[in-house]
């Protein structure tokens, strides 16, 4: 793989993202990790990315510097840049101008390896307030802007390279061309990379972990768990059994478009387990998100336990040996890194399917899409298959509507919180806006009322807040600009139909500061 050492700001991801992008695959690892750890995953380059910190802060993250000597082809970017600078003993100096955002750079290796093709004059993303000052000894300067002397140098000889803006961002013109450069040119790497090979290599590594054991998979009626089973169900068929729990959590229509549709295009075997109470009573009383996540984690672990020891005893009566050992789960890269698994970043949620787990469960994970970004995903399903209804379907979160009430979960409030989402989700697709968006949570603030008028008398009644993003793939994201007589449309019939409701808001907050979700 290509390893991007992530020193800690989101991009990291972005930066695996885009090498992605060009076609090779990539995986990030935490800037703690060491030369002997990183030969040992023999990398075909290594990328280091950008950070919040200036290299001569105490407790900077620093750079192993023998990942410079081990031959691998490394680019170097912002303070990834700024770090292989320091260690090459180049200079780093606080020039006291930061550039942020749009900046002018010059260039003036544009027949370079990491530079050519480019234009001499372009616009770059920066963000950073030390600058390189000085290029280590045998390396060429390649631009530079108005308050940065060296914005990019390389040796081709030692194969090392480093960028002063953020190639990774789509404000940088040329940024993915340098990052093909570095990929293609300077590492020698074919982009070969894709759907196909994604799925030859999970078929083959699942065949291997699952051996002839029978295995479970969660269905959510979302993108990651129908294309995970999917996944599971083309390695070893019918020794997988997908599980779907009605948590009572679902938005209208669900269960069915899981019990009709998924097993009409995929012909898994299916068990739909009726858990609805349990969970309504197991969230009694809650109105912490985290701990609401917690439980539902558990609840669900503890629901496949139940359908799984119910499966053991159903084949053990007919063919003896029928152990069920393994649970899919369609865990993304960006859960995992979300969650504090693998970089070293902070702990912003506990996504039910990771930091939820209880520390007691008994299965093995079978999680083949725990390197894979939401867009390749859908990629992935659609290689397989699977019917662009699933395929193309909005992410939904596994603890469901659960985590769109604010305040305590009742089953009351579920009944109007799903026929408030039905009316949104209807009028979206009917106005064709689905591919604008990236997902339209509806959330009910259940603790909230206010007061209102219809027909001649007083109502007090909830909000429903209306949370349309746009996004790449969920780490950011920006409020969509829907229609307002979307808007309206939507206002009115909430309002008018959905008992309990008597105002709908808009949400118009990006990520960050907010997440998309409000809990
Ligand atoms: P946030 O709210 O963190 O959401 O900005 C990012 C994306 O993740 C989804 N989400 C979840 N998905 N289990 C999931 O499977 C979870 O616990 C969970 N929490 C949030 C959210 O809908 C959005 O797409």
């Amino acid at each position: 793989p290509v390893l991007v050492v992530d020193f800690g700001a989101q991009y990291a991801q972005l930066i695996a993202r885009r090498v992605r992008e060009a076609n090779v695959y990539s995986e990030i690892v935490p800037h703690s990790v060491t030369a002997a750890e990183i030969r040992e995953k023999n990398p075909a380059a290594i990328v280091l990315s950008g950070g919040p910190s200036s290299v001569y802060e105490d407790g900077a993250p620093s750079l192993d510097g023998e990942i410079l000597d081990l031959g691998v082809p490394v680019l170097g970017i912002c303070y990834g840049f700024q770090a292989m600078a320091k260690s090459l003993g180049g200079e780093v100096a606080n020039t006291g101008l930061r550039e942020y955002g749009a900046t002018a750079v010059t260039v003036s290796g544009t027949d370079s390896v990491l530079l050519g093709g480019q234009p001499a004059a372009q616009t770059t993303w920066m963000s950073h307030g030390d600058a390189v000052s000085k290029a280590p000894a045998g390396f060429e300067v390649l631009a530079s802007s108005e308050s940065t002397p060296v914005a990019a140098f390389a040796s081709d000889e030692r194969k090392l390279y480093g960028v002063q803006w953020h190639p990774e961002v789509k404000h940088s013109a040329f940024g993915q061309a340098v990052l093909e450069n570095f990929l293609h040119r300077a590492a020698g790497l074919p982009g070969d990379w894709n759907s196909a090979n994604v799925i030859e290599e999970q078929v083959e590594r699942i065949r291997t972990q699952i051996g002839s054991s029978r295995v479970i998979a969660g269905l959510s009626g979302g993108v990651d768990s129908a294309v995970a089973a999917a996944l599971v169900h083309k390695a070893v068929g019918d020794q997988l059994t997908c599980v779907f729990v009605d948590h009572g959590l679902l938005r209208a229509d669900e269960r069915k478009q899981v019990e009709e549709d998924y097993v009409a295009s995929t012909g898994v075997r299916l068990v739909t387990v009726d858990a609805r109470e349990q969970f309504l009573d197991a969230l009694a009383g809650v109105s912490d998100p985290e701990q609401k996540r917690k439980i539902i984690g558990r609840e669900f672990i503890r629901t496949f336990e139940a359908a799984a020891e119910a499966l053991v005893l159903e084949a053990r009566a007919s063919d003896g040996d029928a152990e069920v050992k393994f649970l899919v789960q369609g865990t993304l890269y960006p859960d995992v890194v979300e969650s504090g698994g693998g970089s070293g970043t902070a702990n912003i949620k506990s996504h039910h399917n990771v930091g939820g787990l209880p520390d007691d469960m008994t299965f093995e994970l079978v999680e083949p899409l725990r390197t894979l970004f939401k867009d390749e995903v859908r990629a992935v399903g659609r290689e397989l298959g699977l019917p662009e209804v699933i395929v193309g379907r909005q992410p939904f979160p596994g603890p469901g509507l659960g985590i769109r009430i604010v305040g305590e979960v009742t089953a009351e409030r579920l009944e109007i919180l799903r026929a408030a989402d039905a009316i949104a989700r209807a009028e979206l697709t009917a106005a064709g806006l689905d591919d604008e968006i990236w997902q339209c949570p509806v959330v009910l603030l259940a603790d909230v009322r206010s007061v209102g008028v219809q027909g001649d008398g007083r109502t007090y009644g909830h909000p429903i807040v209306l949370r349309p993003v746009s996004s790449e793939d969920a780490m950011t994201a920006d409020w969509t600009r829907l229609p307002y007589d979307v808007l309206a449309k939507i206002s009115n019939r909430i309002t008018n139909e959905v008992r309990d409701v008597n105002r709908v808001v808009l949400d118009v907050t990006s990520k960050p500061p907010g997440t998309i979700e409000w809990e």
